[in-house]
């Protein structure tokens, strides 16, 4: 079957000072299968994931070095459509993003109604009731009253404000969101909130979901699959529960072994060493200088290496061939995934 969404090498690097390229997103591939599936990324601040989110959506800075790759959408190949077409079609139409930090994303001085309703009236030609009658229903969908559409942005709390951002992402009925760490900045039992809702909106109406965070076991809660970024490739793509109890990749176990957990003696663990420096990516495997297992064969650069679950993992230890003796090192599952 076609995939919904199918992105192959897709690289967004930037200019930055003294001649340096900042290779943020540096030959990602993965697929959303169908509606209502759930893609988890996953990485530490810094790895590339936000501007994934934003090469997808086609908003790029001015100091763009490089931007190229595949993304087929239903089918679909995208990238020789124009940036014009591309506002038309398929930005806010078919693709939708909640950004991080959408609380600075509302403008103060229009009420919540006019916001969701302006992308109705202008690329849609509603008139103003048809307008004002979809913003009840997508305030409802997101679980607020009507009233709140002639509230403004300053008396929302945190967590409604996140609910108008993915109202407004939900208005043009995309086929694709993309929610770019949308609880980071929510106390614990708002952030519950929010997951149960985008739970309810990837049941109904089946949104398929590119949901971004730091917080592999938030992932792991919504998400049917995976992606695990390490400065600016994927590392390790499978099935959410596979990843968490069995990981491939010595940096998802890392990330693993920090969760706090609750029912244990054992502390968290803290990742060794620093994120790289993206204008300055390690030779070969881009994980070794921190990696408890690496050896010399880990100056080359692994591919992704297909695992039996459909899946597959950045790191030779997964080749039996270039790993030999070390193949049989099984890379611990973690006491987080069973609290
Ligand atoms: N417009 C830009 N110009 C130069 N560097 C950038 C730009 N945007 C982001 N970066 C850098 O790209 C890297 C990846 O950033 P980002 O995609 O925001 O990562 P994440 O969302 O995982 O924290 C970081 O090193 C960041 O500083
Ligand atoms: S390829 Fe080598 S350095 Fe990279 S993650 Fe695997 S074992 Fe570690
Ligand atoms: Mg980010």
């Amino acid at each position: 079957m076609t995939p919904l969404l199918a992105v192959d090498d897709l690289h967004l690097w930037y200019d930055a000072d003294g001649g340096k390229v900042v290779r943020a997103v540096d030959g990602v591939s993965f697929t959303l299968e169908q509606r209502g599936e759930a893609l988890g990324i996953v990485g530490e601040s810094g790895s590339g994931k936000s501007s994934l989110a934003l090469a997808l959506m086609r908003m790029l800075p001015k100091n763009v070095a490089r931007f190229d790759g595949a993304v087929r959408l239903a089918g679909r190949e995208l990238t020789p459509l124009s940036d014009d077409q591309f506002r038309r079609e398929i930005r806010w139409q078919r693709i939708a993003m909640v950004f991080q930090g959408a609380m600075s994303v509302l403008n103060p001085v229009l009420r919540i109604g006019e916001q969701i309703a302006e992308p109705l009236l202008l690329e849609r030609r509603y008139d103003k009731a048809r307008a004002r009658a979809r913003v009840r229903d997508l305030l409802e969908r997101v679980g607020l009253p009507a009233g709140f559409a002639s509230r403004y942005p300053h008396e929302l709390s945190g967590g409604q404000r996140q609910r108008i951002g993915i109202a407004t992402a939900l208005a043009l009925d995309p086929d694709v969101l993309i929610l770019d760490e949308p609880t980071s900045a929510l106390d614990v039992s708002v952030q519950a909130q929010i997951m149960n809702l985008l739970k309810d909106l990837k049941e109904d109406p089946g949104i398929s979901m590119l949901f971004i965070t730091h917080d592999i076991g938030l992932a792991s809660d919504l998400c049917d699959r995976i992606a695990v970024t390490y400065a600016g490739e994927q590392m390790e793509v499978g099935p959410a529960e596979r990843v968490l109890v069995a990981p491939r990749h010595p940096y998802s176990q890392l990330l693993l072994a920090s969760l706090p957990r609750l029912h244990s003696d054992v502390p968290p663990r803290t990742m060794p060493g620093d994120p790289p420096d993206l204008t300055a990516i390690p030779a070969g495997c881009r994980f070794h200088p921190r990696c408890p297992y690496a050896w010399e064969d880990c100056l080359n650069h692994p591919p992704g290496i297909p695992l039996p679950d459909g899946g597959h993992a950045r790191c030779w230890l997964n080749d039996p061939v270039v790993a030999g003796d070390r193949y049989q090192i099984q890379l611990r599952p973690t006491e987080a995934a069973r609290d």
